[in-house]
C-alpha cells in the first residue's frame, strides 16, 4: 500500500508532543513526513525540519507558507497535525479543512464552544475528516473495555469514577516560571487551567468507554496557589445522558501522583480499572466474582485490543504507540474505511462545551449546568 504524505505543524525541536507524533504517525508504515512547520520561529523550523529529512522546498517557515505551498501541489500531503499551542488551533485547523485536507489537531480543539461548532460544521462541509488528539481511548485495553461494555459483560454502566491528577506544578515557588504561569492565566490559557488541560481527556474517555455523552456537569473548581487566575484543581460531577453518574477529579498540585490518570467503571454486573501507568492491564471484577487481571497481547482479548497491540505478551507499548494508533485508524478513515474509535470534531467540540459549563457552574457554586453543545441539544 502508498504511503500517505503527512504534514506537521508545531512540534518543534524541544517541544513536549512532537516526537510522539513523528514516533507514532511513523511508525506502521503508513504515513510520510512530506511537509512541515514545527516552529513559532520560521528559520529554527526549517531546519528542524531538514534534519528530520523533509525536502527543503517543504521545510516551511509558517503554516500559511506550507498551506498554500502545500495546496498547490499534485503530491499534497493527505493530513496535516496541528500540534501548536492550544489558541492558534482553530485558526490553523479550519483553514486546512476549508483546503481541503484531513486534520488531526491537538487538543483543546478550539478555545470557545462557537469555534468548535464552526469546526464541525467546517469538516462536515468540506467532507473531510477532523480528528482530535484524544490519545488514550487508542491504548488496546482501554478498547479492550469499550468492546466489553459494548457487549454487556457489566451491565448498564452505573458509575464512572476517573482521575487525571498530577502533581508537577504543585511547587509555589515555580509558580511564576513562565512554562507554568501561562497555563492559568486567562489570556494564554482561556476560560479554564487545569479542566482544560487534562480533564477533558479524562471526560473524554468515560464517554468513549461507556458510549455516551455528558450531559450536564456540577463543579468546584480551586486555585490551590494564591497568585493563579485560573483553577489548578477541580472537582466535577457529571451525568450522562443514560443516567450514568460520574465523577472526575484532575489537579495539578497532587504532589506525588505522576502522570495521574486512571478510569473506572462500575456495571450492574462488574467492574473494570484501567491506568495509564499500568496501561497492559485491565482490573476487571464480576459481581460476586474474583478480580481478574487482563492482559494486553493475551488471547482472547477483543479484535481492536489485538489489532492495536504490536509487541508480544508482557512488553510494554506505551504512549507513543498509542498515539500511533491514532494514526492506524486514521490512515483506515482516509482510505475510505471506518473511523469507529477515532476522536472527531465532534469529540472536540463536546469538550469544550463541558468546559463551559463547568466554569459556569463552579461560578454558580456546583449548580447543575447542561453541557451539551447547542448544536446537539
Ligand atoms: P510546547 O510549548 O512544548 O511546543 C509547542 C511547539 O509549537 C514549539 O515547537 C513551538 O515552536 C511550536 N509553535 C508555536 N507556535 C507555532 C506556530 N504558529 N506555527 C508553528 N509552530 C508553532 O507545547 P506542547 O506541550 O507540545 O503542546 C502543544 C499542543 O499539544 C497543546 O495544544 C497541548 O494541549 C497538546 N498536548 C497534548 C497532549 C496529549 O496527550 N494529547 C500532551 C501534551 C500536549
Amino acid at each position: 500500500m502508498m504511503k500517505l504524505n503527512w504534514g506537521m505543524i508545531g512540534g518543534g525541536e524541544g517541544s513536549q508532543i512532537g516526537p510522539a507524533h513523528r514516533l507514532g504517525a511513523q511508525a506502521d508504515g503508513n504515513f510520510n513526513l512530506a511537509a512541515a512547520a514545527l516552529d513559532a520561529d520560521p528559520a529554527k523550523g526549517r531546519a528542524y525540519a531538514q534534519s528530520l529529512g523533509v525536502p527543503a522546498d517543504r521545510a516551511y517557515g509558517d503554516w500559511r507558507e506550507m498551506l498554500a505551498g502545500e495546496t498547490a501541489r499534485e503530491d499534497r500531503i493527505d493530513l496535516v497535525t496541528v500540534a501548536t499551542p492550544n489558541a492558534t488551533h482553530y485558526e490553523i485547523t479550519k483553514a486546512f479543512l476549508e483546503a481541503g485536507f484531513h486534520v488531526l489537531c491537538e487538543k483543546p480543539m478550539t478555545m470557545t464552544v462557537e469555534q468548535g461548532e464552526d469546526i464541525v460544521r467546517t469538516a462536515r462541509a468540506a467532507g473531510r475528516i477532523c480528528a482530535v488528539n484524544y490519545c488514550y481511548s487508542a491504548y488496546p485495553m482501554v478498547r479492550q473495555m469499550r468492546a466489553m461494555v459494548r457487549a454487556g459483560e457489566i451491565g448498564k454502566v452505573r458509575l464512572v469514577v476517573t482521575n487525571f491528577s498530577h502533581g508537577h506544578h504543585g511547587d509555589a515557588t515555580d509558580a511564576d516560571n513562565p512554562r507554568v504561569r501561562w497555563r492559568y492565566d486567562p489570556a494564554m490559557a482561556g476560560v479554564s487551567g487545569q479542566f482544560a488541560d487534562c480533564g477533558i481527556h479524562a471526560l473524554h474517555m468515560a464517554s468513549f468507554i461507556v458510549g455516551d455523552e455528558v450531559e450536564k456537569v456540577s463543579a468546584d473548581f480551586a486555585s490551590t496557589i494564591a497568585s493563579r487566575v485560573l483553577e489548578d484543581d477541580a472537582m466535577v460531577n457529571f451525568r450522562m445522558a443514560s443516567g450514568t453518574v460520574g465523577r472526575l477529579w484532575t489537579s495539578s498540585v497532587a504532589i506525588g501522583r505522576q502522570h495521574g490518570f486512571d478510569i473506572q467503571i462500575f456495571g450492574e454486573t462488574g467492574g473494570m480499572r484501567w491506568a495509564s501507568e499500568q496501561p497492559n492491564q485491565v482490573y476487571y471484577t464480576p459481581v460476586g466474582g474474583r478480580t481478574q487481571i487482563m492482559e494486553k497481547g493475551e488471547s482472547g482479548l477483543c479484535s481492536d485490543a489485538a489489532r492495536l497491540s504490536r509487541v508480544a505478551i508482557a512488553h510494554p507499548e506505551g504512549f507513543p504507540l498509542a498515539v500511533a494508533n491514532i494514526y492506524v485508524d486514521l490512515a483506515a478513515a482516509i482510505r475510505g474505511g471506518s473511523s469507529d474509535g477515532l476522536p472527531l470534531a465532534e469529540d472536540g467540540l463536546r469538550s469544550m462545551a463541558a468546559v463551559y459549563a463547568s466554569v459556569a457552574s463552579a461560578k454558580a457554586d456546583g449548580a447543575w449546568t447542561d453541557a451539551r453543545p447547542p448544536m446537539f441539544r
